[in-house]
């Protein structure tokens, strides 16, 4: 494993003392929705492929894409040690240990030259500001993206229904509080995926329209 992130220097903030309860909250407020979006899209991932999962906190998706998709290899990159900590304890208990390579980092604890069939972020990008989507984020995580290759995304995107704007602005002052999480607004991430040159495949609208999962194709 590489070094261990902290607030300070990981802009997508430090989830350490929150993962005990993460699951349970994000159960409380949508149920099982979001992890119903994660999963929309995990057919369309070819049997064999090496997979990149960013941000996947407790491992949940990561049952599913071992299960689901037969990948030759996974890397589960994780900026927080206990959400690592915990999905390599979810994933021994279900005997899919070996096929992971667990990673505590973030996008630049990418060896240069590792490449991916598929990138998948969930609920990942909305921790970020405009400039650190465009600057550092979306750029590495392409690089790691093979040519032809395919990045699933599942995100909030910007509601128009007042209920939901009041929700979400609650969600990221509760996550720059508790976990110093960097973004003071939901960053247009689907622009700035289509300006890094990605093309966008298939979209399913979720959770009332404030989720967007998706296919997107270098
Ligand atoms: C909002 S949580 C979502 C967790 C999980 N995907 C889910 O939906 O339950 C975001 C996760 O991304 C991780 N994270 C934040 N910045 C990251 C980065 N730059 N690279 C990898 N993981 C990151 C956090 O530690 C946290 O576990």
């Amino acid at each position: 494993m590489t070094a261990i992130m902290d607030v300070k220097t990981n802009p997508g903030g430090n989830f350490n003392w929150i993962s005990p309860i993460y699951d349970a909250l994000a159960f409380v407020v949508f149920g099982r929705k979001l992890q119903q979006a994660q999963a929309l899209f995990l057919s369309a991932i070819p049997p064999k492929a090496s997979v990149l999962l960013v941000g996947g906190g407790t491992g949940w998706l990561l049952e599913q894409v071992l299960v689901r998709c037969r990948p030759e290899r996974v890397l589960y990159l994780e900026t927080s040690s206990r959400m690592v900590a915990r999905a390599t304890r979810r994933m021994a208990h279900k005997s899919l240990l070996g096929m992971v390579e667990f990673r505590v980092g973030d996008e630049t604890s990418l060896r240069s030259g590792e490449q991916f069939d598929v990138v998948i972020t969930p609920f990942l990008l909305d921790l970020f500001s405009e400039n650190t989507l465009q600057i550092r984020l979306i750029p590495r995580l392409l690089s790691a993206l093979k040519p032809g290759g395919m990045w699933l995304v599942t995100d909030f995107v910007a509601p128009s229904v007042w209920w939901q704007k009041i929700l979400l602005w609650a969600m990221i002052r509760f996550f720059r509080l508790i976990a110093g999480i960097e973004t003071r607004k939901l960053a247009n991430w689907q622009q700035y995926l289509a300006d890094a040159g990605l093309v966008l495949q298939a979209r399913k609208s979720q959770v009332g329209g404030m989720v967007s999962a998706e296919v997107w194709v270098r």
